[in-house]
Order: C-alpha cells, then structure tokens, then sequence
C-alpha cells in the first residue's frame, strides 16, 4: 500500500493473451483523452510488450531501478503529455519474480512519482508469479480481465483466490473482453460471479465488457491505441465508456 494521492489500478488475468496489455494501453489512453494525468507502469517484467503496443523506442526500463536503484522519472516516456510510461524489460526472465527486497526497492521508488498522476495503470504477466502478486497488492483496485475461454475463468478465479488468501483483497473490477456477443459477456460475468460469491464470499463488480473486434489486431500491427487508431470501432467506444465509469466512481 502507498499513501499517494493517484488512483493506481493494476490489471491482471491469470491466464495469459486475454488482453491485458491490449486493454492497459487503451484505458490509459482514454484516461489521457479524458484530461487526467496517466502513469502506465509496464508490470510485466519480463516480457514487456507496453512498449511495443505504443510504438515507443525505449532505451532504459524498470530493470535499472530494480536493480541499481535509478529513479523511476528519469525513465519516463512520453507518449503524449498527459500520458506517460514506465518500460520494462524483455527476455529477463528474472525480473518476472521479485524477491522481497526488490518489491521494497520498487515500492520505495515509485512513491515518489505518484503525487504526479491522477491515475497509475499497471499492466501485469500473465501467471501468478511473484511480480504480479507484489503489484496487484501494491494497487488500491484490482481489475481482472476475463474473456468467455474456460480456462480463463479458471485462472482468474484462481488469481482472485490467492489475492484474498494472502492481501485479504476482496474488491475486484470484472472486465469481460473479447466476447462474440452481449450475451456471452453476460453469461461470462454470471459464470465468475456465481463462483466467486459461492466459493469465496466475493461480490464482484462489473466494469464492463470490451467486444471482439478486429480493430485490436489492426492496431497492435500499427502499434498505436485502437482507441487513437480507430476511434470508431465498437472496442474503442466500450474502453471510452469503461473510462468514463471509472471517472464516475472516483
Ligand atoms: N477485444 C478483442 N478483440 C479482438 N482481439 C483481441 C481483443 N483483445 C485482445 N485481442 C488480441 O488478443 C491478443 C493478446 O492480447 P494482449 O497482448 O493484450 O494480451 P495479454 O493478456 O497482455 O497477453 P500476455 O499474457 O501474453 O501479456 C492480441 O493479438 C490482441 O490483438
Ligand atoms: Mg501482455
């Protein structure tokens, strides 16, 4: 827990390629659109792909503040001025599981940049690594992103068990993404829902659903927000809406 004045989400799956990194980006960018000041913390410290999604040329990342200490605001990348990122690193597999010490000197770095921002969105690595566990406890709000895939509903339920186990964490943002129809977003949440409150007492709150839409790819290949690329597109409109529902509930 920190005692800055930003709201900092971190956004998590369990499963991997359920669009995280996607969905990260793209609320960020409607956060920025939106006037607020935005910090995207690449969370996934050994595959980063924030960087990639935004095109951005990055030539330090969170590696040199992990490791040697380096303040985290000598590293930020602007991608326009209400929108900044912190980079990670990719192919260091030993980044993906912070030791305690690590998540101390990582928690003890940011702090200080908090004061900067409205909101802090933190992208995670799929799995229930160390990493991952340390920034959704770091976090004041949780979003789990879930898409109609079993196994997806099984990792994520595995996710939210392990965050009540061990942070007593019983808040979480349901994000429905890459349903066909309204009524598999439907039928997705019901299913985690149900789970959730039978099994774990948990009361999920529903964000909101983001549809398949093949703007997402399109985008990705353009490395640019599908919400800047197309604004348009039914993904863009529901990550402007998820936005403006977080907006609502600050
Ligand atoms: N709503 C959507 N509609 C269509 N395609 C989508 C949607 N959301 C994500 N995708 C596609 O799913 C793939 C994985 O997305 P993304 O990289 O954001 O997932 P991830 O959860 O960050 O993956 P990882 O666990 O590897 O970090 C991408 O190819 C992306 O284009
Ligand atoms: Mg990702």
């Amino acid at each position: 827990m920190n005692g800055g004045s930003a709201r900092i989400i971190c956004i998590s799956s369990g499963k991997g390629g359920v669009g995280k990194t996607s969905l990260s980006v793209n609320l960020a960018a409607a956060l920025a659109r939106k006037g607020r000041k935005v910090l995207l913390i690449d969370g996934d410290l050994g595959l980063a792909n924030v960087d990639v999604l935004l095109g951005l040329t990055v030539s330090r990342t969170l590696r040199r503040t992990i490791e040697e200490g380096l303040d985290p605001a000598a590293l930020l990348v602007e991608v326009f001025p209400e929108l900044q990122v912190l980079p990670a690193s990719s192919g260091v597999p030993e980044m993906a599981s912070l030791s305690a010490q690590e998540q101390a000197v990582l928690g003890a770095a940011l702090e200080p940049l908090l004061d900067r921002f409205d909101f802090v969105l933190v992208d995670t690595a799929a799995g229930l690594g160390e990493s991952v566990l340390w920034f959704n406890d770091w976090a004041r709000e949780n979003i789990v992103i879930v898409s109609p895939d079993p196994t997806s509903l099984t990792d994520a339920y595995a996710l939210i068990k392990v965050l009540r186990g061990r942070y007593a964490k019983e808040r979480f943002h349901l994000l429905i993404n890459n349903a066909k129809t309204r009524r598999e977003a439907d039928e997705t949440f019901a299913t985690m829902r149900s789970v959730l409150t039978r099994f774990l007492k948990i009361e999920p709150h529903r964000l909101g659903e983001v549809p398949q839409d093949a703007a997402v790819a399109r985008a990705v290949r353009l490395q640019k927000p599908f919400l800047l690329a197309e604004p348009e597109c039914r993904a863009g409109k529901a990550v402007a809406a998820i936005a403006a529902g977080l907006l609502g509930g600050s």
